[in-house]
């Protein structure tokens, strides 16, 4: 049986690689898509996410716009590469009437709630306004795989990643909400670069889907290579999909996470017990290691 998924997104060139994975892998069946603020104003990143899915052949997958703004946090600036609405045409299907904290809670509520795992590739906003209306969505959800935090280095700043940075106290809300929480972070979503030769195999797949993700991707990966000295360019948000798939791909352990909200140079870290001196509770399964093999081998499987 497939496994059920729903991913909150801010499209976003990895998040839209994100979407055609979980969209077309013959393992996951892709329920719904929430969007938020982060790479782009709201506006942007819902008409992305839209038009991303209609000429990825999923236009089926209904999509609800959520948070216009963080719950206290001022707008980041952002890559201006990100803030562009892509060049493709314009989803026929029309933006779900219902916000993406309400859906989210009545989706938990129903019974497809405890067999569809969340994935939030996102500031998370959207997820802390459902838990404050609904806490009940802590215990129907069964697991949460999201894209955020580091424990050693931000990308933000030396100290947070963006997608806790842009709304810290929504990722608090979040991490003490109590539910089975999985972070594939910076350290991890490094190790599976994505080279100019394991492009030119997603071209080579043929598919439509294929196409896009690799025309969607390439400007970020000349990014990387000429700004970065990598041998290849991070597709952030597809490396949670890519766990949810296949969850040994990632190596995990069991950690104690707190969100820092103040600090002159440490606002946004996800603040962790990683070696565990401090002995405080475990809160979240935090990526420690991430197999590059086993990362391809599902982006490929995903897109052909
Ligand atoms: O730090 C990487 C994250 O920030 C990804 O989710 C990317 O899409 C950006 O929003
Ligand atoms: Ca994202």
């Amino acid at each position: 049986m497939k496994q059920k998924i729903i991913l909150d997104v801010d499209t976003g060139f990895d998040d839209a690689v994100a979407l055609l994975l979980a969209g077309h892998h013959p393992a996951l069946e892709l329920a719904a898509v929430t969007v938020c603020h982060g790479n782009a104003p709201l506006a942007v990143t819902v008409e992305n996410t839209r038009r991303v899915l209609a000429a990825g052949g999923l236009g089926h997958v209904p999509v609800y716009a959520g948070a216009e703004r963080a719950l206290v946090a001022p707008p980041l600036k952002t890559d201006p590469l990100q803030h562009h609405r892509f060049d493709l045409p314009p989803a026929a299907r029309p933006l779900e009437r219902q916000r993406a904290a309400e859906f989210l809670i009545d989706y938990y509520l129903s019974p497809a709630g405890p067999e569809t795992v969340l994935v939030p590739l996102a500031p998370q906003t959207n997820l802390a306004l459902a838990l404050r209306l609904e806490p009940r969505l802590a215990e129907r959800c069964p697991r949460l795989v999201t894209m955020a935090g580091a424990y050693l280095e931000g990308n933000s700043t030396p100290s947070a990643e963006f997608n806790i940075l842009a709304d810290p106290e929504a990722a608090h809300i979040v991490f003490t909400a109590g539910w089975p929480l999985t972070m594939v972070g910076l350290e991890v979503t490094a190790q599976a670069y994505v080279t100019p030769a394991d492009l030119a195999r997603l071209r080579a797949l043929g598919t439509p889907w294929a196409a896009l993700a690799a025309d969607i991707f390439e400007p970020h990966l000349r990014w990387w290579q000429t700004e970065m000295n990598w041998p290849g360019g991070q597709i952030y948000d597809a490396c949670a999909v890519a766990a949810v798939v296949d969850p040994a791909l990632l190596t995990t352990k069991p950690m104690h996470v707190d969100i820092e909200l103040g600090g002159a140079f440490t606002r946004g870290r996800t603040v962790a017990d990683a070696i565990g001196w401090h002995r405080q509770p475990a809160n979240v399964d935090v990526g420690v290691g991430l197999d590059r093999e086993r990362f391809l081998a599902v982006l490929l499987a995903g897109l052909q």
